[in-house]
């Protein structure tokens, strides 16, 4: 089996799914954000603050390819503003099957609400930061995704049930 790729914005529930995915198909599951943490020794929100978003977002094309190197099979989920970086688009396909997980601002929003490790959603109001970011992402989500499911009252079962369909 291909590699299932996990894409969609923060809180859509990218890892969740990514693990109860891995479990059910005996994979390894990988989460770039946790995989880039491991790698540099170091939390998202400190290397936002001192290495800067640019840096970081470097960091993410470079696990991509250790990931697209590693001929393990992996369900990978991936951090919300990977697919934005337009060199990562072609690097997500070559890596695996790409699913957008596609989540409504009110749930994401419920979801989001109170978090604190997640450097672009601190401070100001929150609906207005997942309006705006959705705005500029969603049309790359659903471009570089081979499926799109939408996630809101859907049971992992179901979601599954559409990724092994989509394949
Ligand atoms: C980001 C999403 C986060 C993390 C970082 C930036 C984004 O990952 O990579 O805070 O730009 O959307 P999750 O999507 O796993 O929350």
């Amino acid at each position: 089996m291909k590699n299932i790729v996990l894409i969609g914005f923060m809180g859509s529930g990218k890892s969740t799914l990514g693990k109860y995915l891995a479990k059910k198909y005996n994979m390894k599951q990988i989460d770039t954000d946790w995989y880039i943490e491991n790698k540099y020794n170091m939390a998202i929100s400190d290397i936002f603050n001192e290495y800067g978003e640019t840096r970081f977002r470097e960091m993410e094309t470079e696990c991509i390819n250790d990931l697209i190197n590693d001929n393990g099979k992996y369900i990978v989920s991936v951090g919300g503003g990977l697919p934005v970086k337009e060199v990562n688009r072609p690097l997500l396909k070559k890596l695996g099957f790409v699913v957008y997980l596609k989540a409504t601002v009110d749930t994401l929003e419920k979801r989001l609400s109170g978090d604190t490790k997640r450097p672009l959603l601190q401070g100001g109001s929150l609906r207005d930061k997942i309006t705006n970011l959705m705005e500029q992402r969603e049309t790359i989500y659903e471009e570089v995704a081979d499926l799109i499911v939408n996630t809101d009252n859907k049971k992992f079962e179901e979601i599954e049930e559409l990724i092994k369909a989509g394949m």
